[in-house]
């Protein structure tokens, strides 16, 4: 019985893909080399600069840190299935509309971890940045300090820094105003309530 490598069925982007796999290779290398979805960028392979983060079940991750393995029956989300079809991510399309990306290396894995940070934060998160992290305070605003907070694993060597800010910003405004829009608020200590 050959006990270095499994069959495993991985969920990616909806997709149900079934491949046999060493079992030490990571999420990461299972993606870009055995399924072709090249969008997840390998930048240093030790889980430093972000440029592989993917969403499992909905939180963001370093793939190069995962085992493809360990991924099996969880939901994993590329910079691949972050668009609804042809229509773009708000975050993909702040990232163009604030000139978020310079060679774009990074772009994916700060756009994957954007979309999370904007769930985290509507979810009421609190992050290192955030002044008053009791409950009844309430979930912080999300100001530019706590964006380079919660943003700080994703680097960037061009240092669009500035201008992913105000991406981030603006796609988290717009996800506020389209939830309020929707009857659904954050109360304090972060539970979400539909009106
Ligand atoms: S390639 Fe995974 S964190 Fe750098
Ligand atoms: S845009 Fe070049 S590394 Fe970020």
């Amino acid at each position: 019985m050959d006990t270095t490598s499994s069959a495993i069925s991985l969920r990616v982007n909806g997709e149900t893909y079934s491949l046999t796999v060493d079992n030490r290779t990571t999420l990461l290398d299972a993606l870009r080399e055995r399924l072709d979805l090249t969008g997840t960028k390998k930048g240093c392979d030790h889980g430093q600069c972000g440029a592989c983060t993917v969403l499992l079940d909905g939180r963001r991750a370093n793939s190069c840190l995962q085992l493809a393995v360990a991924a099996e029956g969880r939901a994993v989300t590329t910079i691949e299935g972050v668009a609804d079809g042809e229509r773009l991510h708000p975050v993909q399309q702040a990232f163009l509309d604030f000139d978020g990306y310079q060679c774009g290396y990074c772009t994916a894995g700060q756009v994957c971890s954007a979309v999370a940070v904007i769930e985290e934060h509507a979810a009421g998160w609190p992050s290192a940045a955030t002044a008053d992290v009791r409950p009844e305070a309430g979930p912080p605003s999300l100001d530019d300090d706590e964006i380079r907070e919660r943003m700080s694993g994703n680097l960037c060597r061009c240092g669009a820094y500035v201008s992913i800010v105000r991406a981030v910003a603006a796609a988290a405004s717009q996800a506020a105003a389209e939830r309020e829009s929707a009857g659904d608020t954050v109360q304090a200590g972060g539970a979400r309530v539909t009106a």
